[in-house]
C-alpha cells in the first residue's frame, strides 16, 4: 500500500532524479541491469556497533561486501543522522561508501560518493508541512528537550523525551498539528528520540520511493534486505517483498512493533548476532549470496572461494598484509614467498610519494615489518572496489585502500593492473596517490 501511495505522489511530482543521479554517479555502468542485492541499513547500532571499539563486525561486513557484492549490488545507508553528524560518524568509524545515502530519517536522499541530493524528493515533502508551526506547537510541551541544532533539518524537528511521557505527548501533538492543517508523522526511537516529519517522509517512504523509481526503469533489485535496530527503522520492514533483519540488540519499541505487526512474516528475522554480524547472518539465513566474510577465513588455500574476482583478490591481499603486521600469522619465509608468487617479478609499484620500486623489493621491506603493529589497533580495509576487463586476461582494478593505526587514518586511491592466470590473479602494476586530506605524516611508513 505504501508503495502504491508513493507511486501516486511520484507521478505528481516533476519526475525523479534517481536514475539520472545514479547514472551520473557511475553506478549504472557498474550495475548493468538490476542489482543482485540491495542492502538498506541503518547505521547507529545496526551497521555500527558503538560497543565494539575494534569495529570487528563492521570490518567483517566490509570485507564481505567488497569481495563479493560491490560489483553488482547496491549499498544504501538509511540513518536518522543529519549530513553533518553522518560525516562525523564516517570520520570515526570504518564505514564503506554507500551508493545511496538516506539521511535525517528519510527526509534527505543523496546519490553516490559526492552525495548529489534528490531535489525531487525534498520538493515532494513540502506538502502539508510547515516547520514553523511544528516548532511553535512543540514549544508548548516543556518535557520535549530539543536536540542539537545540527540535528534539526528542513523536514525534521527532533527532541529527546522520556519513555513514560512519549506516548501521551505523541498523541496530543498529532491532534494539535492536524488541527493546524499539517500532515505529520511522529516517530519514537531508542527509548529517547522523538522526530516530527512530514507524513510522506520516513525511512520506509524513502525506500518505497527508490524502489518505485527502479521499477519505472525496470531495474528493481533482485533482492532487498533492510536492516535496523530501532523505532524509525520499522517502516522499512513494511515494504512488500523485502527481507528484513532486526539485529539482536534491537530496541524495545522496535521488538514491540514487530510483535504487533509482523510476527508472522517469514521474511523478517530477529538475528542472534549484534549489529553488522546480524546483517551477515541474515544474508545467510535468506540465502541472498555469499555469507562468509574473508575476514573469517583463516587459510585461503584451503577454502573453496571464487578466486577469479578482482574484489576478492584485493580484499584477500590486504587481509594477509594486516595479519602479517599484526603478527596474526606465523612468521615464515613461506608466507612471504606465497605472497610474492601473486606479484609479477618485474612489476612496478608507484608509491604515493612518487617513488617507483619493483613489487618484490616492497614485499621484502614488508617482510621486515612483521608484528610492528601489534599494539596499534592496526586495521586495513578497502572501499569502492571497481574493475574493468581491458584485455582477454587483463583487468584494471581501482579502489580506496584505508589504513588505521592508533589514531591515524590514511587512504590511498589505488589502481592495479592484474592478469588472470589459471591459478588466480597476478599483480602486474600498481599506482597509489593520497586521497586528499589523508596523506601520511611520514610517507615512508606507508607500505602498500
Ligand atoms: C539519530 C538522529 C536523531 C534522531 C534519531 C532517531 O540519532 O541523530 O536526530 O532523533 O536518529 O531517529
Ligand atoms: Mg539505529
Amino acid at each position: 500500500m505504501l508503495l502504491a501511495k508513493v507511486a501516486t505522489h511520484y507521478r505528481k511530482i516533476r519526475g525523479t532524479k534517481t536514475m539520472k543521479s545514479l547514472a551520473d554517479a557511475g553506478l549504472l555502468d557498474r550495475i548493468n541491469g538490476s542489482a543482485r542485492l540491495m542492502i538498506v541499513s541503518d547505521l547507529d547500532s545496526t551497521m555500527v556497533d558503538h560497543d565494539d571499539s575494534e569495529n570487528l563486525s563492521l570490518l567483517r561486513f566490509n570485507a564481505l561486501w567488497e569481495a563479493y557484492y560491490r560489483h553488482d549490488s547496491l549499498l544504501v545507508f538509511s540513518t536518522g543522522r543529519s549530513p553533518t553528524s553522518y560525516q562525523k560518524l564516517r570520520n570515526k568509524k570504518p564505514l564503506l561508501t554507500p551508493d545511496i545515502t538516506i539521511l535525517s530519517v528519510g527526509t534527505e536522499i543523496t546519490y553516490g560518493e559526492s552525495m548529489v541530493p534528490d531535489t525531487g524528493w525534498t520538493h515532494h515533502l513540502n506538502r502539508k508541512w510547515n516547520r514553523d508551526i511544528v516548532v511553535e506547537e512543540t514549544a508548548k510541551f516543556p518535557e520535549l528537550a530539543p536536540q542539537s541544532e545540527t540535528q534539526q533539518r528542513p523536514h525534521k524537528v527532533s527532541f529527546f523525551v522520556e519513555k513514560v511521557k512519549a506516548l501521551e505527548i505523541m498523541s496530543f501533538l498529532s491532534e494539535h498539528l492536524e488541527k493546524r492543517g499539517l500532515d505529520v508523522k511522529i516517530i519514537y526511537s531508542s527509548g529517547i528520540a522523538l522526530d516530527i516529519l512530514p507524513k510522506s517522509a520516513g525511512k520506509g517512504e524513502a525506500l518505497a520511493y527508490l524502489l518505485q523509481n527502479f521499477e519505472v526503469d525496470g531495474k528493481v533489485p533482485l533482492h532487498t534486505l533492510v536492516c535496523g535496530d530501532s523505532g524509525n527503522d520499522s517502516e522499512m520492514f513494511t515494504i512488500p517483498k523485502v527481507h528484513g533483519v532486526m539485529v539482536s540488540n534491537a530496541q524495545d519499541e522496535f521488538l514491540q512493533w514487530y510483535k504487533q505487526n509482523a510476527k508472522n512474516n517469514p521474511n523478517i528475522i530477529h538475528a542472534t548476532e549484534r549489529c553488522a554480524a546480524g546483517i551477515i547472518q541474515a544474508i545467510g539465513n535468506f540465502c541472498l549470496g555469499p555469507n562468509v566474510s574473508p575476514r573469517d577465513i583463516k587459510d585461503f588455500k584451503k577454502c573453496n572461494v571464487d578466486i577469479f574476482s578482482p574484489g576478492h583478490e584485493v580484499v584477500k591481499f590486504y587481509l594477509l598484509y594486516e595479519r602479517w603486521r599484526r603478527a596474526e600469522v606465523d612468521k615464515s619465509e613461506q608466507f612471504v614467498k606465497n605472497l610474492k608468487s601473486g606479484f609479477c617479478p618485474f612489476g612496478i609499484f608507484v608509491h604515493p610519494s612518487g617513488i617507483e620500486q619493483p613489487f618484490h623489493q616492497c614485499l621484502d621491506y614488508m617482510a621486515k615489518l612483521y608484528g610492528d603493529k601489534t599494539e596499534h589497533q592496526f586495521r586495513v580495509w578497502v572501499d569502492r572496489v571497481s574493475s574493468a576487463q581491458i584485455g582477454s586476461d587483463t583487468w584494471l582494478v581501482r579502489f580506496y585502500k584505508w589504513e588505521l593505526s592508533g589514531d591515524e587514518r590514511q587512504c590511498c586511491v589505488t589502481t592495479v593492473l592484474m592478469s588472470l592466470k589459471p591459478d588466480g590473479f597476478t599483480w602486474v602494476h600498481m599506482h597509489q596517490t593520497w586521497l586528499e586530506g589523508s596523506r601520511a605524516r611520514d610517507q615512508t611508513a606507508w607500505c602498500f
